[in-house]
């Protein structure tokens, strides 16, 4: 066991860097899995940050595009918040030193995305977003003596006292090792979400819901576990993950198109391939479904202009043999934001003492049953302000320098049973993803309960264990169509259930044991 002065931030995005920023020159200790700029999410984050920067554009159409993306259950006062103060954190990442793209008299350029009302999306060099403002934060950080960073570590189990969490169970994320414990005054989860549960996800392959899961475990509250984003247009090429091929592209004019040449979305909706993410996700993977093999055809739009504006969707094309300028980039659905997760007050704070949570492992209120484009990193950034904030009001750290942490793992630990991840991968894009039926809720119940009992003395798989039954049990709870979430045995939205989801993981095992029950009463 380790006891330190420093505020554990529990991961390595934009969230848990911007924090460690914001709480200098508090010491803190910075637990990343990778090497800091890899294996985040956000360093995948294409499109940009929203904010209304254009004096035609204002943060009340911001927020109103927020509430009307979300489908009836986002919070309109934390929209109203964050759409507010988004000007000030662009401002603020561009003091740092982030490359925005301006044009010639200074102005931001901004793409569109889908279901905004104005071009809106704050970008880097076209698709560059997450991974220049990651490097920007990054640059920073390796000026703030105050941060610690431990690479190759991670997070396994919270430690707690009653409803207080007083450290972190970590262990080598490069070996199996055996676990240490990490105690702390105030821990921070900016770990992400849990695209990795799916076998099609556009999330680096890390990201596997571990950090939502470890709260669960821990007795947090959870929100809106059963509202997972798909991604229309992932590329289909056979990787996995799924490289992105950003909304920005639609933004600018590209289409989306099936094998018989037909642009299917116009019949669809109004704002064709711009309509909100999951009506456009929903329609492609009818397309795949059907053998009508979607693809996205940037041809007449951007021509040879895509190679030069969009660099990370041109080095993917490469690497593929497709060249964007004469050919179509085949598409496909894939699991891409967690709109659930560990619910989290204004000011960042679970529902346990001494825990704070920030970006894709939150659950704010403000994505809804769908988050609009570009809402993630902004949400981010804004929530890891408010944390790195009231960790310092609530005064759980002291401000002089801590010693610094030095770490050294026991031997012990399991090798991870990569059958048993894409087991349940699998189980999860087939019965909880795009399209779920309360019969497929239940058998995916079922394989999460058998994989988890199998693999009970694995922390970092239960707690991907855990993720996946909250979804699942969420899912099978609502008995509606809305947002990212679709039934097909109940396709209309449900006026009565138009508000958030809050469920602790105890009472998704009640829901998942009852499934099981069921079926085993189930005549044979
Ligand atoms: C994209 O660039 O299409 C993704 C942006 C986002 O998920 O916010």
């Amino acid at each position: 066991m380790i006891r330190t002065d420093r505020i554990v931030i529990v991961g390595a995005g934009i969230g848990a860097l911007y924090a460690a920023l914001e709480l200098a020159p508090r010491p803190v200790l910075m637990i990343s899995p990778e090497a800091l700029g890899d294996g985040a999410s956000s360093a995948w984050a294409q499109g940009g940050v929203a904010a209304a920067m254009a004096d035609s554009d204002s943060p009340e159409a911001h927020a109103a595009d927020t509430v009307r993306a979300g489908a009836g259950t986002v919070d309109a006062t934390v929209a109203a918040m964050v759409a507010r103060v988004a000007r000030a954190h662009i401002l603020d990442l561009t003091a740092l030193g982030a490359p925005f793209d301006r044009d010639a008299a200074g102005a931001y350029v901004m793409s569109r995305e889908a279901a905004h009302s104005a071009p809106r999306v704050v970008r880097v060099a076209g698709d560059q977003a997450g991974r220049q403002i990651m490097r920007t934060l990054i640059a920073a950080l390796s000026e703030t003596p105050s941060a610690q960073v431990i690479e190759g570590a991670l997070a396994t189990r919270l430690q707690t006292e009653g409803d207080r969490v007083t450290g972190v169970w970590v262990t080598s994320a490069a070996a199996p090792s055996g676990e240490v414990l990490i105690e702390a005054p105030a821990v921070l989860l900016a770990g992400g979400g849990s695209g990795g549960l799916y076998a099609q996800t556009t999330n680096p392959p890390r990201i596997r819901g571990q950090v939502i899961g470890m709260a669960a475990r821990a007795g947090a509250l959870m929100a809106d576990p059963e509202f997972v984003q798909f991604h229309p247009t992932s590329f289909d090429i056979g990787e996995d993950p799924a490289p992105l091929a950003t909304e920005a592209l639609r933004g600018e004019g590209a289409v989306l198109i099936n094998r018989h040449g037909a642009r299917f979305m116009t019949g669809v909706h109004p704002d064709a391939e711009l309509a909100p993410r999951d009506i456009v996700a929903r329609a492609i993977f009818a397309e795949t479904q059907s053998g009508n093999r979607p693809v996205l055809d940037t041809r007449a739009a951007l021509g040879a202009d895509v190679l030069t504006r969009f660099p990370a969707v041109a080095e993917t094309c490469a690497r593929a043999g497709i060249d964007p300028v004469t050919q179509t980039i085949p598409v496909a659905v894939a699991a891409h934001y967690h709109m659930g997760g560990i619910a989290a007050d204004a000011h960042g704070r679970s529902s346990l003492a001494a825990l704070w949570v920030c970006g894709e492992a939150a659950s704010t209120g403000l994505h809804g049953a769908n988050r609009l484009a570009s809402n993630g990193l902004l949400e981010a950034l804004v929530f890891a302000r408010a944390a790195a904030r009231d960790i310092e009001r609530v005064g759980a750290v002291p401000a002089p320098a801590a010693e610094p942490v030095a770490l050294s793992f026991p031997e012990g630990g399991l090798a991870a049973d990569h059958e048993a991840l894409a087991d349940l991968r699998r189980t999860m894009t087939a019965h909880v993803g795009v399209r779920r039926n309360a019969g497929g809720l239940k058998a995916a119940l079922r394989v999460i309960a058998r994989l988890e009992a199998a693999h009970a003395d694995d922390p970092s798989f239960c707690n991907m264990t855990a993720t996946a039954t909250l979804i699942a049990a969420a899912a099978l709870q609502r008995t509606e169509s809305r947002g990212g979430h679709w039934r097909d045995d109940y396709p209309n939205p449900d006026p009565r259930l138009a508000h958030r989801t809050m469920i602790r993981l105890s009472e998704a095992l009640c829901l998942r044991e009852t499934a099981l029950n069921e079926t085993a009463d189930a005549p044979s």
